[in-house]
């Protein structure tokens, strides 16, 4: 630890609660303790609100329609379009010349798109679809990194009504064909390939590849070329260069299609518990509505703002909070294409400096980076642009929240720690920025009109300072309607855990732990199902599981998290190899290949254990909780109710010497 890091512990350490600034709190959006009283007395009319942020081709009857619970729907009779309210409306009022996006390439090439600029990319593209065949209601998707063609491509989806289905660049080929299948999407856009760290990957073959393995029509591809000469490509017979396309269309005027406010805007698949991933609906009104509302009262928003949330696009957070939420409000939205220790560990606060960004959000395991890296990097840079910052994905440990507090905002900026998921749209538990007083390490009280409560495994309310279950009683704008093609799914996963059918009271269940305190704050403890979080990407076990065991030569195979000083957990295998193989070098690199076949990077293995048997309880259930506590290196508990003790000390044995 450097002696300025020993400083700011001593200093810091023993502050438990920190107030937000009275600067931040004078200029803030949303500065009155009232707001909490407000929601609750007036729910759900409160939500009228955020409705409020948006503009209706047709204004809506009824807020909440609750009488087929839990498929709520939210301000029904309404009508709209997302990129209407994006784009079209700051240009009516004047924003046409504001920067809509900011682009950082990662070769430190630049562009930016002013809300006019926007529009018309977004209508010529809207065009292209149109000329493709792309109709109402017809699945769009969207293999693309992060690239300015990708909004502009979610952005034209929106416009002509049809939804996207967003698939993360990371992802390997299968899981782009398991998603196109899963969605009947016959169009994709992707691109030849992007820059991470400094080379030039090719994507198109990983979208060739998955393509193969669609098992309906797909109609057309649209390829951007992002790579010119850097990767030659060749496009297959229903293969288009998206800029020629968007040429032809320049200066098409294409309307924006009437939406109703519970008609779907995208689908976006998440891992959950059980093998293949759930495509998560989310729709036009209430999404919008819920993601401009949190991008103004938490993430403080104003028009006038630089925004940046350095998330990828192809997850949650990308949508909601670089996409939505902030377009939705008008303002100027930063989007970096790379790593952010590329070409130095100085990137991130480069662009804060150059482009004087007023509120950052980023994600824990970054901070633990920046902090591993030290503070020299930051320190070179003039950050006093910053007014506000925010982490979401995972749990920040206090540490590393009051390094992000000194280093970043110089003990200036409110921090707020955001806990939501993809089902939720938006964010649910954290700290209004102007209001509430911080405690490192806890998200903090649920939002307004947010009903989160900490159960225990009855469904009761616990007490402070005991640990339980989040749950949420109360139904929001922005939650998930339902699985896509799968509504008795949707029940299983998030309604059956603590709902009472009978008498017709739905709660939702986020499949999260967590603990409270006597000022109500809840401190979220990570998932109770098989899902673990890597560097805040949310990985089902299961599906890493049944890859390895797609493996010939692995008979059965356990997967679980291990606590990871930077990526939180990181993926461990252990597996059991079938008579005849030896669990070697050679069958451990196959393991982990089938794994970045099915998913991709970003879940590759940290280790893959090979023992003669896994841990089982007498009634035949894999222990994983003991693994877990093996592959975090913490002590092991008594291990005297197994059926097979021994193989636990060969198993520790084993992740000791790897
Ligand atoms: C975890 C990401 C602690 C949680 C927006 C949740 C968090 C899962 C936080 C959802 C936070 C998210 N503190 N844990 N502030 N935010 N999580 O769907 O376990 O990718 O269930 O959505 O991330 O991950 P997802």
């Amino acid at each position: 630890m450097s002696q300025d890091e020993a400083n700011l512990e001593a200093r810091l350490e023993g502050q438990a609660a920190f107030e937000p600034p009275e600067s931040f709190v004078e200029q803030a959006n949303v500065s009155d303790p009232g707001i909490y009283d407000e929601f609750e007395e007036n729910w759900p009319d409160c939500w009228e609100r955020a409705a409020d942020l948006l503009s209706w081709d047709e204004p809506y009857d009824t807020v909440l329609e609750d009488d087929d619970a839990p498929f709520y729907e939210w301000f029904t009779g309404g009508e709209l379009n997302a990129s209407y309210n994006c784009l079209d409306r700051h240009v009516e009022d004047g924003a046409k010349n504001r920067a809509a996006i900011k682009w950082e390439g990662e070769l430190g090439e630049t562009r930016t798109y002013t809300y006019g600029e926007l529009l018309n990319e977004v209508e010529a593209f809207a065009a292209t679809l149109r000329d493709l065949g792309v109709e109402e209601d017809d699945v769009v998707t969207l293999y693309m990194p992060m690239i300015p063609e990708l909004p502009i491509a979610m952005l034209a989806c929106a416009r002509i009504g049809a939804p996207h289905s967003v698939v993360f660049a990371g992802f390997s080929a299968d899981a782009l064909a398991t998603r196109m299948n899963s969605a009947d999407s016959e169009y994709l856009v992707t691109c030849d390939g992007y820059y991470r760290r400094g080379d030039a990957l090719d994507h198109i073959e990983k979208a060739n590849e998955g393509l193969a393995d669609v098992d309906h029509d797909v109609s057309d591809v649209v390829v951007v070329d992002r790579l010119g000469d850097a990767l030659e490509h060749s496009l297959a017979d229903n293969q288009c260069d998206y800029d020629e396309l968007v040429e032809a269309n320049a200066g098409a005027s294409v309307e924006p299609v009437s939406r109703d406010a519970e008609d779907m805007l995208f689908l976006m698949y998440t891992s959950g518990t059980t093998g293949k991933p759930k495509g998560v609906k989310h729709t036009t009104g209430g999404y919008l509505a819920y993601t401009a509302w949190t991008s103004h009262s938490v993430l403080d928003i104003e028009p006038e703002d630089t925004y940046w949330c350095s998330a990828d696009i192809g997850w949650i957070t990308g949508h909601s909070y670089i996409v939505y939420g902030p377009l939705a409000l008008g303002t100027t939205t930063v989007m970096y294409e790379g790593t952010p220790d590329y070409p130095e560990k100085d990137r991130l606060w480069e662009i804060v400096e150059k482009n004087s960004v007023d509120i950052f959000y980023t994600a824990p395991t970054a901070i633990r980076a920046f902090m591993k890296w030290g503070s020299q990097y930051p320190e070179e840079y003039d950050l006093s642009s910053l007014r506000l910052l925010g982490t979401v994905g995972e749990p920040i440990n206090p540490r590393a929240w009051k390094w992000y507090y000194k280093h970043i905002g110089d003990e200036a900026c409110p921090i707020v720690d955001t806990w939501w998921q993809t089902e939720t749209g938006g964010m649910m538990i954290t700290t209004l920025p102007g209001i509430n007083t911080m405690k490192p390490g806890s998200a903090g009280p649920p939002l307004p009109g947010i009903d989160a409560q900490v159960v225990d495994a009855n469904g009761d309310e616990i007490g402070a300072g005991e640990a339980g279950y989040v749950t949420v009683q109360n139904p929001w704008p922005g939650m998930l309607r339902t699985l896509y093609n799968n509504d008795e799914r949707f029940i299983s996963e998030y309604w059956a855990e603590y709902s009472d059918e009978e008498t017709d009271e739905w709660v939702y269940f986020p499949e999260d732990g967590a603990k409270l305190d006597e000022d109500g704050y809840i401190t979220i403890l990570g998932r109770v199902d098989d899902v673990i979080n890597v560097s805040g990407h949310r990985l089902g076990t299961m599906e890493i599981e049944s890859a390895v065991v797609g493996v010939e030569g692995v008979a059965e195979a356990a997967v679980v998290g291990g606590d990871h000083d930077v990526k939180g957990e990181a993926v461990y295998v252990y597996a059991i190899p079938e008579d005849d193989y030896d669990g070697d070098d050679e069958l451990q690199e196959r393991a982990v290949e089938a794994v970045l076949d099915s998913i991709g990077p970003i879940a590759k293995p940290e280790d893959v254990i090979f023992t003669p048997e896994l841990p089982k309880t007498r009634s035949g259930k894999i222990m994983r909780r003991l693994l877990e506590d093996i592959a975090s290196g913490n002590e092991l508990g008594n291990t005297s109710t197994l059926r097979n003790p021994d193989v636990v000390d060969d198993i520790a044995e084993q992740v000791g010497e790897n």
